[in-house]
Order: C-alpha cells, then sequence, then structure tokens
C-alpha cells in the first residue's frame, strides 16, 4: 500500500478509518500533504501524542484569520462569538461566559429533561410500524430538542428551531439557502436574547444576556454563541447516535454485555465515541512560530490537520484499537478534542448518548438492521462522519 499524497482519503471499511493511517503513524506520522478541496499543503498529524502536544500548545492557532488556517476558501469567516474559531484572549472571555452553563451539577439538572425526550421519541418509534429510519425518529431530534430546552426557546417556536437546525446542518441543502436561513436565525436570536434581557427567566439565554455585560460580552456574542452551540450540539451528537448505534447493531455480543452489566454503559460509551471519531475531518490549527513537534519543523504560517480518528486508533496508546472493547483501560480518546478548546458539551453530550442506547435497547430489544450493511448511507466527504439514515427493524 502506498502512501496518499492528498487528504481526505477515503475509507474501505465504513466503520474503521481509512487503512493508510496507520501507514502514516509508523512510517510518516506527521507528513505534509495536500487538501483535496483547494490543493492547498498543510502537515497532517496522525499519532496520539504528537496530536496533543499540538492541541495543547498556544502556538497553533484556531483562528479562522490566522496565515495558513486551513479552510475552504469558499468558506465564510465566522461570525463573533463563535470561539471555537478564536484564540486568547477573545476566547477565554467568551468561554468564561458558557462555563457555568456546562458543569456537572448543571448536566446532572437536565437529565430528567432528557430522559423524558429519549422516552418519548422512542415510545413513538416503538409504536411505528419497521422499518423505521433511526436518524430521522431518534439521531436528529433528541439533540434538537435538548438544545432548545437548554438555550431556552419558546415552545412555539421550537419547530422553526428544528427547522433550521437541521437545514443548517444539511450539506445536501444549498450553501446559500443554508446561509439565509443561518441570517434568518440570527435575527431570531436577537430578538430573543433582547426579549430574555428585559424579562429574564430561568434558562441559558436569560443568565447569557445578564451576565454578559459584566463579561465584557456583546449581545451580538451571545447570538453567535447561541448559534455555535447550536451547530456545534447538533450535527456531531447525531451522527454519533447514527453510527454508534450501527456500530452496536454490529456487535450483537456487545449489546448482549451490555444487558448482562448495565453499569458498564458509561464505559462502552466512552469507547464507542473513541472507535467511532466522528470528527473526522479532524482538528485544525496554524501554528504561530517555528515548533519543532515529533523530529519535524512546523513553521510559522503552516496549516496542520489533527487526525482524532487515527489518534484514537494508536496502537502505541490503545492495545489492539480496532477491536471495540468495553473493558478497556486506556480510555482518554482524544474524540473530544484536548487543551483549550476542548468540547464544552461533552457532559451533555454522554448524558444524551446514555438516555437513548439505555432506552433504546431495553425498549426495543429486538432491534436489528433492515437492510445490508452495505446498504446503509453512510456521509463519505463530510466534515462530521455519520449515517444520512439508519433503517431498523424489530
Ligand atoms: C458526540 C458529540 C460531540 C463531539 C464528538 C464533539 C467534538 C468536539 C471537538 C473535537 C471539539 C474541539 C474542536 C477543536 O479543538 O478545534 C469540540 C468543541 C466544542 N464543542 Fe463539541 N462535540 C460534541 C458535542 C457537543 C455538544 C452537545 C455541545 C454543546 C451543546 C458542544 C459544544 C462545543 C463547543 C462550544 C466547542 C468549542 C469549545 C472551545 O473552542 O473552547 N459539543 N467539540
Amino acid at each position: 500500500m502506498t502512501l496518499p499524497a492528498s487528504y481526505p482519503i477515503a475509507r474501505s471499511r465504513p466503520l474503521d478509518p481509512p487503512p493508510e493511517y496507520q501507514l502514516f503513524r509508523t512510517g510518516r506520522p506527521i507528513t505534509r500533504i495536500t487538501l483535496d478541496f483547494d490543493d492547498s499543503v498543510v502537515w497532517l498529524v496522525t499519532r496520539y501524542e504528537d496530536a496533543r502536544t499540538i492541541l495543547g500548545d498556544p502556538r497553533f492557532s484556531s483562528d479562522f484569520s490566522t496565515p495558513g488556517f486551513p479552510a475552504r476558501l469558499t468558506a465564510q469567516p465566522p461570525g463573533p462569538g463563535t470561539f471555537i474559531r478564536m484564540d486568547p484572549p477573545d476566547h477565554s472571555r467568551l468561554r468564561r461566559l458558557l462555563l457555568p452553563e456546562f458543569t456537572r451539577r448543571r448536566v446532572q439538572e437536565m437529565r430528567p429533561a432528557i430522559q423524558r425526550i429519549a422516552d418519548s421519541l422512542i415510545d413513538d418509534m416503538a409504536g411505528a410500524s419497521p422499518p423505521v429510519d433511526l436518524v430521522e425518529s431518534l439521531a436528529l431530534p433528541l439533540p434538537s430538542q435538548v438544545i432548545t430546552e437548554l438555550l431556552g426557546v419558546p415552545y412555539e417556536d421550537r419547530e422553526y428551531f428544528h427547522f433550521t437546525t437541521k437545514t443548517i446542518g444539511d450539506q445536501s441543502v444549498d450553501p446559500e439557502e443554508r446561509m439565509k436561513v443561518r441570517n434568518d436565525l440570527k435575527t431570531y436570536l436577537d430578538e430573543l436574547v433582547a426579549g430574555k434581557e428585559a424579562r429574564p427567566v430561568d434558562d441559558m439565554l436569560s443568565r447569557l444576556g445578564q451576565r454578559r455585560e459584566e463579561a465584557g460580552v456583546s449581545r451580538e456574542e451571545v447570538v453567535g454563541i447561541a448559534t455555535l452551540l447550536m451547530v456545534a450540539g447538533y450535527e456531531t451528537i447525531a451522527n454519533q447516535i447514527g453510527v454508534g448505534t450501527l456500530v452496536l447493531l454490529e456487535h450483537p455480543e456487545r449489546v448482549e454485555e451490555l444487558r448482562r452489566d448495565p453499569d458498564k454503559l458509561p464505559a462502552a460509551i466512552e469507547e464507542i465515541i473513541r472507535h467511532q471519531t466522528v470528527i473526522d475531518y479532524g482538528a485544525r490549527r496554524a501554528a504561530t512560530a517555528d515548533v519543532e513537534v515529533g523530529g519535524e519543523l512546523i513553521k510559522a504560517g503552516e496549516g496542520v490537520v489533527v487526525v482524532l480518528a487515527s489518534a484514537n486508533r494508536d496502537e502505541e496508546i490503545f492495545h489492539d484499537p480496532d477491536r471495540l472493547d468495553f473493558d478497556r483501560e486506556q480510555r482518554d480518546h482524544l474524540s473530544f478534542g484536548y487543551g483549550i478548546h476542548q468540547c464544552m458539551g461533552q457532559l451533555l453530550a454522554r448524558t444524551q448518548l446514555e438516555a437513548a442506547w439505555s432506552t433504546l435497547f431495553r425498549r426495543i430489544p429486538g432491534l436489528r438492521l433492515a437492510v445490508p450493511v452495505e446498504k446503509v448511507p453512510f456521509r463519505h466527504d463530510m466534515f462530521v462522519y455519520g449515517v444520512h439514515a439508519l433503517p431498523v427493524t424489530w
């Protein structure tokens, strides 16, 4: 097998990253490669230790406008509040405003609401006549409903909100149409935040509205934060539910293991998140100084793509990395990133996955794929990997 000269690399098996990653890890773990979408050349980082080194080093910028940052030429620069694409001090200022909303206690408080949403969706699913598409009936609506509850979107606007989250994340919709929906949503959110500032209630947007001036954050930035949460907290989790359910259905012995010992679910979730790393394209950075990593000199102004899916299958760190093993001792995967940008929604994501899978396999014990796995439409060439649809029966 020869090493490919361009990225992304096609998978040969849908539930495993491309086998070439292993060759890179053992042969050229940090290497120059051409990005397919704009022919720019970046550093591809495939080993776990190097991935952590780069993501933890402040000399690697997440700012979209840093020279060399790997981005599609046609991509719109992220607007105010989009702190995932910012460096300190702006990143720290905005992330700090949001931190109290994602503490363990806050997420625990949301647990009953998340369980209620999962119960209702899975009840509807169980009442339908199979086959049904699990993506439509569970994977998409669960995070969409959770995010509306979390932010405090009024009940009567929820249909509109679900439509917008779905459209913004749907790559098959025309980019101009998606941008229009996104701008409409901004206007809607701006009015919503203004209303909550005038008449605060007990929800996230009201709290952010009340705290923002003291934290030096504008209303426009709060609107940007809300949009970021919708985007970051929707497509990721929806696909993690989709492809995670599929990997479980492909390993009935693992489902049986969970049935025998439900206390294993948290470990199982961690392992599924490692095994099925949905941020397929990787974490992107640009060097702001010359930095030596793993024996290579990355120069200021050069772009870097850290392949989380490869780091998570690094045989130096994870014994027999391709195996789905709920008893694994090493659980520190990189699916939620690492360093100052590590995912803020990870506890919320785990809680949603727990509610979804514990309820699904208890309520519909005979759940199985309705088509051969080769017929499942996988999301190749998407920034977030997963399945477009998952036909299931019982
Ligand atoms: C399984 C589901 C999820 C996965 C795999 C995931 C993955 C990630 C990754 C890899 C990053 C770091 C990106 C980088 O370093 O460039 C990140 C950041 C982030 N995620 Fe998630 N995420 C998930 C769910 C969520 C949810 C549910 C929310 C919130 C509702 C959320 C909110 C965020 C935010 C706000 C950031 C930016 C943090 C920062 O820049 O400081 N994510 N996520």
